[in-house]
């Protein structure tokens, strides 16, 4: 398999070693700047392609391409790719507008190829370990389904003050971005979502359409009910999320925003709760997780596994990101279509 890399920044250097160690072949990688993408094109002995032209051409000989560039500059990139019958891995959030995430399904359709959206997290051997035993029935019926985890934008995500999140015109706050992520999470833990209510906060006053602080309650559509609470402002570190059931409770404890360090259990079974270490903590450069997101697309890929995270997938979260933006202004109850 070939694949071209769009877009050469701290997500795309994952995806790469993801590739190398799946025998993906990287034959070029673009990006608005030459000198991100000779970077990473160097390292994986790929060509650097300098424009469209090039780009174009370069598909012609892949199976598939990596869209790593913010989320609202990726629907040529998609369109030329498809066309060539290019497969897309794309990062979450597939896109800002739920419009332009629908048009990437309707061009996958149109073309004959899968996308895959990058929901890693889902891919963690911590949060595999929590969905199994959820799954398992241990814990009984799902009744709340919740996360808490806070700490700094920062790391991965740029520095406090160089991030294309809070550029004007490529804004995107928590809700759409990283919260994508949670509500796959709960949404493989507890089923479809029906509604949400939710507050959200910016601490940033000259970008008020940036939001970095988000409480949200879901209703989902088995009747269970769910709870976001997360913050990107917070000097104060570390996440829990789990699920309590009718027998039994389930949980992942970490140090940081998105740690799974520790997972607890306790049912009725049980004299006492039990603790597992874990230490799946989230490092770009060692998360086996973009590797196994891979292994599944090469596998979609080859009509070997039915795509677990498709793009209509990911259409659907991102329609609760925007519901949840859209509550949160109005204040009121907003049903997920
Ligand atoms: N799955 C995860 O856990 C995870 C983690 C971090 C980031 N992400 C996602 O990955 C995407 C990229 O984030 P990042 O942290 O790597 O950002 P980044 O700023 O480090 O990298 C983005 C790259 O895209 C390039 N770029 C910008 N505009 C472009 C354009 N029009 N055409 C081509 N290249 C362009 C930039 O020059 C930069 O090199 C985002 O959607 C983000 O949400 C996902």
């Amino acid at each position: 398999m070939k694949t071209v890399i769009v877009g050469a920044g701290a997500i795309a250097y994952a995806h790469a070693k993801a590739c190398r160690a799946l025998n993906v072949e990287i034959v070029g990688v673009f990006d608005i700047r030459a000198e991100s993408a000779k970077k990473l094109a160097d390292e994986y002995h790929a060509a650097v392609l300098v424009d469209m032209e090039q780009y174009e051409k370069a598909v012609q000989g892949a199976d598939m391409v990596h869209l790593c560039t913010p989320p609202s500059l990726r629907l040529a990139y998609a369109e030329i790719a498809m066309k060539a019958g290019c497969h897309v891995v794309t990062e979450k959030p597939m896109a800002i507008a739920v419009e332009d995430a629908r048009k990437m399904c309707d061009m996958a359709e149109r073309y004959g190829v899968q996308i895959m959206v990058d929901y890693n997290h889902r891919f963690r051997p911590g949060f595999q370990k929590l969905l199994e035993i959820v799954r398992s029935g241990q814990i009984g019926d799902i009744v709340d389904a919740f996360v808490y985890r806070a700490g700094m934008l920062g790391g991965n995500a740029g520095t406090k003050n160089d991030t294309w999140r809070r550029k004007p015109g490529l804004v995107c706050g928590m809700s759409i971005e990283s919260l994508s992520h949670d509500i796959d999470m709960i949404i493989q833990l507890a089923g479809p979502v029906r509604d949400v209510k939710a507050d959200v906060r910016g601490t940033y006053a000259e970008i008020p359409e940036f939001d970095n602080n988000v409480h949200v309650s879901l209703n989902m559509e088995s009747g269970a009910m769910a709870l976001v609470n997360a913050s990107w402002s917070s000097y104060m570190k570390g996440s829990t999320r789990g699920v309590i059931g009718t027998k039994g409770t389930v949980y992942l404890e970490g140090d940081d925003l998105f740690d799974f360090t520790r997972l607890r259990i306790r049912t009725d079974e049980m004299e006492c709760e039990q603790e597992f270490k874990l230490n799946d903590i989230y490092n770009l450069a060692t998360c086996p997780s973009y590797t196994n997101a891979t292994r599944h697309f090469l596998d979609v890929i080859e009509g070997k596994a039915e795509n677990a995270v498709s793009g209509a997938y990911a259409l659907r979260t991102l329609e609760i990101s925007h519901a949840i933006l859209d509550s949160a202004k109005a204040q009121r109850v907003v049903a997920v279509s």
